[in-house]
């Protein structure tokens, strides 16, 4: 979604945000703009599109020395949400008097009440934002001190918000603050990089400073004052990027999608590393911090998230289920807090989110806490909301993830919910040997998805025969229903193919009255109980003409033979075969896309990191 850059310091501010700004591209945007302070004089551009439109026309306004000189700046791609993708609505917006500039990420809920306010003083709009009028509401609390403006207008506003404010009256700082929408400052050698995501400061700097709710801080070149909306002074500590800035590069690959996809096999060995225990049969997950007894005391586990996240709970229901006993549901994060869930303190709720900023999962956490469940988190990004507001939770190291389209997240996230499953139910029902054998079936996932990898020309050439259908279906069972869901949602995303995933017993029910000849219906049959079953299903599809792609255990040849096309995956355990097989499909609905021509890693419409319910 939207993305902040700010930067002060003594590099050239324009180059170091417009780099920021094209390492926030991958969050999903739709225009650009920027603010430079030159002195005390202040410049904005603004541009529809690509960030490379906003270099241009920026270019094109200002000469070339005032670009190079400037060493203060704000800047902000916008994922539009009130009014058009245009101009006028993109951000920096300034106040009535025009010199103070904004860049905001999130909602201002009662921006129509201040409007009106703000129009009757004789304030004047220009755009159709929520935005402008916190740009007008700031100016209008301004009386020769800009934190105390900020802080003024913060306090009458309903909302979220992640900021950063320049005034030419006021050239050698930046304000910045945080409401719901994150807030990380680097802290350079007499430079500091103010983003709404740390990829757009990893260029520069590992040291950073994550605001918390309701911080507001001054950002200096060579200090961060941190209050909180009280004026209070706040203490955050810096901490350790740990990333390396290569890893937000595309490495040669065509896409980051193509990327992602390809370092599976290190990104899986990254989120199992450590993590299993071959002497007792278990794993080691120092994020659950749970005594043995604490464990056993757990009498449900209730995941929570959406899209690509909520399909990976969905895993998790099968594996703690089958694994450990114990009752399991996979709940759509935006719902949850409105149906008033019943929860208490033998409930475990895992948040599960790659961004761990999603504003639907977090408010699920929030609702769990209050209702005294124990939380944890499964997130990738460290140091995001979710992973701070649970405290307590793993990791995927799944490294950084551009493409908009998750694809190595998902299977960290898979592998990880097995190793709380094997954790579980080594607890409570699993022999030392029956624990031993599955904790070995994980250990060998970066090999089994290696070897999906190794087919990709293969799947390029099948996939080269799904591309001019405008409709699809997916179908699984068991575990593989949720994998079937991952399956459509990847296709329909990025090649914008209608495709839809339905449980496999599901599609006489309704939805087999769409298959025609050559309708593309791919089927996740991979070898276990419910097997014999899909490919019945498979049969009925076929008898309606259907095209049927296969997702099957290598050296099923009874699978093979009703098949039109098959990718053939590594035998194993029917829950560790959910990731090869979603590489699979991973893969396929890639290629579909590139044959077809989309923008693959920043698909119309979608956002990376969709931080408003
Ligand atoms: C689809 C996709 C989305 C995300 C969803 C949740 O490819 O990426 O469906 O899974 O927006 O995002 P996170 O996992 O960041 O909470």
């Amino acid at each position: 979604m939207c993305g902040i850059v700010g930067y002060i310091g003594k590099a050239n501010a324009a180059s170091v945000l417009i780099g920021g700004l094209r390492r926030l591209e991958y969050r999903g945007y739709d225009s650009a703009g920027l603010a430079l302070l030159d002195g005390d004089v202040l410049h904005v551009s603004r541009a529809v599109g690509k960030v490379a439109n906003l270099n241009e026309s920026a270019r094109a306004d200002w000469d070339a020395e005032l670009f190079q000189r400037a060493g203060t700046g704000i800047a902000h791609t916008r994922w539009a949400t009130h009014g058009p993708p245009t101009e006028a609505n993109a951000h920096p917006h300034l106040d009535e008097s025009g010199h103070i500039a904004l860049v905001h990420n999130g909602i201002i809920e009662n921006y129509r009440s201040l409007r009106a306010r703000l129009e009757k003083k004789g304030h004047h709009f220009h755009s159709e934002t929520d935005t402008e009028v916190l740009a007008h509401l700031i100016g209008d609390c301004d009386k020769g001190d800009l934190l105390q403006a900020v802080r003024d207008a913060l306090h009458q506003v309903e909302g979220t918000y992640g900021i950063a404010v320049v005034s030419s009256h006021e050239p050698g700082r930046i304000i910045t603050a945080r409401r719901g929408s994150p807030i990380v400052i680097g802290v350079g050698h007499g430079e500091s990089i103010i983003a709404s995501d740390a990829t757009a400061i990893l260029a520069h700097t590992q040291r950073v400073i994550y605001l918390d709710d309701d911080d507001i801080a001054v950002v200096t070149a060579n200090a961060v004052d941190i209050r909180d909306l009280d004026n209070l002074p706040v203490t955050r500590e810096i901490a350790e990027l740990g990333l390396d800035a290569a890893a937000a590069e595309k490495g040669g690959y065509a896409h980051f999608m193509l990327k992602e996809i390809h370092e599976q096999p290190d990104s899986l060995a990254n989120a199992i590393r450590g993590r299993l225990d071959l002497q007792i049969g278990s794993s080691v997950l120092a994020g659950m911090s749970t005594s043995p007894r604490e464990l056993a005391d757990i009498s449900r586990v209730i995941m929570v998230g959406c899209g690509t996240s909520l399909h990976a709970a969905m895993v998790g229901e099968y594996a703690f289920g089958d694994l450990a006993d114990i009752h399991a549901e996979a709940r759509q994060a935006a719902e949850f807090r409105y149906r008033n869930p019943i929860l208490g303190n033998r409930d475990l709720v895992v948040a599960i989110s790659q961004s761990g900023e999603t504003a639907d999962t977090l408010a699920a956490v929030r609702e769990a806490r209050q209702k005294g469940a124990f939380v944890m988190s499964l997130v990738n990004v460290v140091g995001s909301t979710i992973a701070r507001e649970t405290g307590r939770g793993v990791y995927l190291h799944a490294g950084p993830e551009i493409s908009v389209a998750s694809t190595k997240a998902f299977t960290c996230q898979v592998s990880v919910l097995l190793m709380m499953a094997l954790k579980l139910g080594r607890g409570r029902r699993f022999s030392r040997d029956e624990g031993l054998k599955l904790a070995r079936e994980i250990e060998a996932i970066p090999e089994l998805v290696r070897r999906v990898i190794a087919q990709d020309d293969s799947i390029a050439e099948i996939a080269a025969r799904y591309l001019e259908n405008e409709h699809a279906f997916f179908i699984g069972r068991g575990p593989m229903y949720p994998v079937a869901l991952e399956g459509a949602l990847k296709l329909k995303e990025i090649s914008y193919i209608h495709a839809e995933g339905y449980h496999a017993a599901e599609l006489k029910h309704g939805p087999i009255a769409l298959l025609q000849e050559g309708t593309p219906v791919i089927v996740v049959a991979c070898e276990g109980p419910a097997k014999d079953k899909t490919l019945g299903n498979v049969e009925e599809c076929r008898a309606r003409g259907a095209r049927i792609l296969g997702i099957i255990t290598e050296s099923d040849h009874e699978a093979e033979q009703v098949m039109d096309d098959f990718i053939a995956i590594p035998a194993a355990h029917p829950l560790v075969a959910t990731i090869p097989a979603t590489v699979a499909l991973q893969l396929f609905s890639y290629h579909v896309a590139r044959l077809r021509g989309c923008e693959i890693d920043q698909p119309r419409n979608l956002a990376k990191s969709v931080t408003v319910e």
